[in-house]
């Protein structure tokens, strides 16, 4: 397995195997690799010749500096996980100051108001830093397909908008979420869960799927309220928020439109660990 440290050698490769006609497919991570990040990396090792998995923990779309330093960095655990897989992945782990050749900062991106509700409200400049980090990304990487999940279904749309808006010939494709088998969203960050709250997180989505099930015959706000409800019974947990939403505009939704679909998305802290997950509706 090669692992790249810098742009430049990187960069060697990659021209390498664009003269030969390889078909790239690319999995950006921040790594502390879970089954989640396996699934999008073993769908591309089925999609293409040549599977590029980044690690990297991207200081600028970090709004909170506290949550960037107990990021979980575990590069020797995830590099020995790759190679379970595959011997041919190729890994590029760039330190901040090569890849942002000292300009650690965002562009500001304008992706039709998908940045400005739900992550992009509560987290100023969180997709401004993953706009920035995805693209430099791509233009080095080139990739002919990139693996984004649906858990973070807001960052998917976002990059989907991004390279429409920048032209740029790749294409994103969705991968499902991965749960733990009693239904948590599997996270990086589930790993500094303290015992009492990864015992009650598994909660989280069986609300969505409660919400799912009363979408049916309920309106928004009821649903919206059931959810809250039953969140606040919860001593241990913390909602951030709840949000129902059109699942291509992000737009929040106040009535369905027949024809529409519609996503349920929630935040809730579980200590200091904030939890993400959605839902089809
Ligand atoms: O989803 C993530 O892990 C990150 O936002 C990404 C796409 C790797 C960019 O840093």
């Amino acid at each position: 397995m090669k692992v790249f440290e810098t742009k430049k050698r990187l960069k060697n490769q990659i021209n390498s195997l664009k003269n030969q006609n390889i078909s790239i497919g690319f999995v950006p991570t921040m790594g502390a690799l879970h089954q989640g990040h396996l699934a999008l990396i073993k769908a591309s090792l089925q999609d293409n010749a040549q599977t590029i998995v980044s690690i990297f923990v991207n200081p600028t779309q970090f709004n909170n500096q506290d949550d960037l330093i107990k990021y979980p960095r575990t590069i020797a655990k995830d590099l020995q996980l790759l190679k379970s897989l595959s011997n041919d992945i190729i890994v590029y782990h760039p330190d901040a100051n090569d890849f942002y050749e000292g300009k650690i900062e965002s562009q500001h991106f304008d992706f039709d108001g998908l940045e400005l509700v739900m992550e992009g409200k509560q987290r100023p400049g969180h997709f401004d830093g993953v706009g920035t980090v995805v693209k430099k990304l791509f233009e080095i990487i080139q990739p002919d397909r990139a693996y984004f999940g649906e858990k973070d279904f807001q960052q998917l749309q976002i990059i989907r908008k991004l390279v429409e808006k920048e032209q740029m010939p790749i294409q994103i494709v969705p991968v499902p979420i991965f749960r733990e088998k009693d239904g948590l969203a599997m996270s990086s960050r589930n790993t500094r869960l303290l015992p009492e709250h990864r015992g009650i997180a598994p909660i989280i989505n069986e609300t969505l799927r409660e919400a799912k099930a009363l979408f049916k015959n309920n309106s928004i706000e009821d649903v919206k309220q059931y959810v809250y409800r039953k969140m606040d019974e919860n001593p241990l947990l913390e909602m951030e928020y709840f949000e129902i939403a059109d699942e291509k505009t992000l737009k929040p939704a106040k009535e369905k439109i027949s024809g529409n679909k519609y996503r349920g998305f929630i935040v809730v802290y579980a200590g200091d660990v904030r939890l993400i997950d959605n839902i089809a509706l």
